[in-house]
């Protein structure tokens, strides 16, 4: 994929092919007047990368739109699918919540649960939280286009549900009273859970086809909290109260049996160093991260990586089921966490199989001047294996960690360092239980 890409914007959204959408929003920055900006991110999955839709409000004051950018995201190598970003900037008066929705139409044809036109809807919630006394931000998460699943396999989507401040993120259907959706019609051939993971069991093949997933998710107070107006009035919030919802729209496709649901034979099955799903990763402002992906079909072949994630993030392939997506964050992208979501391609005899779906999210670490990193050079293996119990082995390993630093390093940055590196080797795969521990500095 080239690495800059004008947009040609196609006017009016009719008889397209919609594949749904994901919103987010991040606060920017308050005004000594009490006027807010605040910048909402929302993808676009179309059939063409020329489509696109424009929110409007729906309740509230919405503000002014300071800045608008479209950017494309992934365009899917056969045609199937394209993401595209619409990323806007909103100047609202004061922190009064207010929501915003795209209503037009049409899904692709022949969803199975019914669904033609698409609605979505957001509640942007702005206000100050006692607990960070900061403006709310809503929970972060991305999704593909189109997630396919052969009839008679079991498969769990995962979804990433993380919250900046730390809240409780829950999912649901939509709810057609609430203008979520329009209709809200859930998908038979899912269980969903409270944590964002939706459960596929094997069923039968008058189920096949495209279904139209219209989820809300939500952050909950892990405590009851007190959101205070620009005026100083202040409600409150319960751990039973959601504060902000933002829609996660996209195409489950089911599709006909596959003769093996062993994952590395048809489907596509993750290898080291992929990142585990729902692991976090830090980088700063004008470091450049870098995500390996790798993944074998001894049966099919890996066609492709379809991703989600910030639209200057770059693909690089290095050999079959080899894959790294690099990412530089800018200054304005400081302080925010931003969703990346990633599935494996396969193909074999013209039918496409995906792996599972995995994703992470990258922390953008607040202050560019003070960089650590931390580079794990190979590790000299003291095969100093202490002592082995029957239960679980216990394996000691002599790490050498190069630290790059602006200040001088003291035991809280020690600290701090043992936690990404340990972050670093949970994200490739090795267990949450590790100790790390720092012996000395040579
Ligand atoms: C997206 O991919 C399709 C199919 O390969 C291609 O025809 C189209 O030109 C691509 N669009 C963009 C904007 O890259
Ligand atoms: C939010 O509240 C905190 C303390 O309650 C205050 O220090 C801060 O200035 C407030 N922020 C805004 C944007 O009103
Ligand atoms: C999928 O999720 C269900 C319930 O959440 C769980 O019981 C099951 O073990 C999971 N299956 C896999 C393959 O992870
Ligand atoms: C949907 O919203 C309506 C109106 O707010 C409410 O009465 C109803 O309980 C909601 N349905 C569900 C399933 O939550
Ligand atoms: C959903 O869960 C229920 C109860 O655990 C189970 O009976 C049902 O088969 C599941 N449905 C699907 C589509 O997985
Ligand atoms: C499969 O579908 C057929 C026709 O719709 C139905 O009669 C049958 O009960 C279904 N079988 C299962 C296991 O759900
Ligand atoms: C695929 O082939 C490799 C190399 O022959 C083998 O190690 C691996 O176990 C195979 N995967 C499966 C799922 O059979
Ligand atoms: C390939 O697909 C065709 C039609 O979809 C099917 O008849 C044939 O058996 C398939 N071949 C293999 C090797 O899976």
């Amino acid at each position: 994929m080239p690495l800059f890409l004008l947009l040609l914007l196609v006017g009016g959204s009719q008889a397209t092919h919609f594949l749904g959408t994901v919103m987010t929003y991040s606060p920017r920055s308050t005004s000594d007047d009490g006027s807010l900006t605040v910048v909402v991110r929302y993808k676009m999955n179309f059939h063409l990368c020329g489509y696109s839709d424009r929110f409007s409000c729906f309740s509230g004051n919405c503000g002014t739109q300071i800045a608008f950018n479209l950017r494309l995201v992934y365009n899917e190598s056969s045609g199937e699918w394209c993401q595209t970003e619409g990323i806007t900037t909103l100047q609202v008066p004061s922190n009064a919540p207010f929501s915003v929705w795209l209503n037009s139409g049409n899904w692709i044809d022949n969803i199975v649960n019914g669904i033609v036109s698409w609605r979505a809807l957001t509640l942007v919630e702005l206000r100050n939280r006692s607990d960070t006394g900061q403006a709310n931000r809503s929970p972060q998460t991305t999704i593909l286009p189109a997630l396919r699943v052969p009839s008679n396999c079991q498969r769990n989507f995962t979804l990433l549900a993380f919250d900046p401040d730390g809240d409780e993120v829950k999912c649901r259907y939509g709810n057609t009273s609430e203008s979520e959706c329009n209709p809200c019609t859930p998908v038979s051939v899912l269980n969903l859970s409270s944590t964002c993971t939706l459960s596929f069991s094997p069923t039968n093949t008058s189920d096949e086809g495209p279904y139209a997933v219209q989820l809300v998710m939500e952050d909950f107070p892990r405590q009851t909290i007190g959101l205070t107006q620009t005026g100083g009035v202040q409600t409150i919030v319960t751990t039973s109260d959601a504060i902000s919802k933002i829609p996660v729209q996209f195409v489950l496709r089911v599709d006909p049996a596959v003769p093996s649901c062993t994952e590395g034979l048809y489907l596509p099955r993750f290898l080291p160093p992929t990142p585990a799903n729902r692991a976090q990763l830090y980088t700063s402002v004008g470091q450049t991260l870098e995500i390996s992906i790798r993944a074998e079909a001894n049966i099919s072949m890996i066609s492709e990586l379809l991703y989600s994630g910030p639209h200057n993030m770059v693909q690089i392939t290095s050999g079959p089921g080899q894959f790294v997506l690099l990412w530089t964050p800018s200054g304005t992208e400081a302080g925010e966490s931003h969703p990346i979501c990633f599935v494996v391609q396969a193909v074999h005899n013209s039918t496409k199989y995906h792996s599972e779906l995995r994703c992470v999210v990258v922390s953008v670490g607040n202050n560019p001047s003070q960089n650590i990193t931390a580079t794990a050079e190979t590790p000299t293996t003291s095969p100093a294996t202490a002592e082995t119990t029957a239960a679980s082995p216990l394996i000691v390993l002599q790490m050498r960690v190069r630290v790059s630093s602006s200040f001088q390093l003291t035991e809280d940055y020690i600290n701090t360092v043992l936690m990404r590196v340990k972050d670093v080797m949970v994200s490739y795969g090795l267990p949450q239980s590790i100790t790390l521990t720092y012996v000395k500095t040579l």
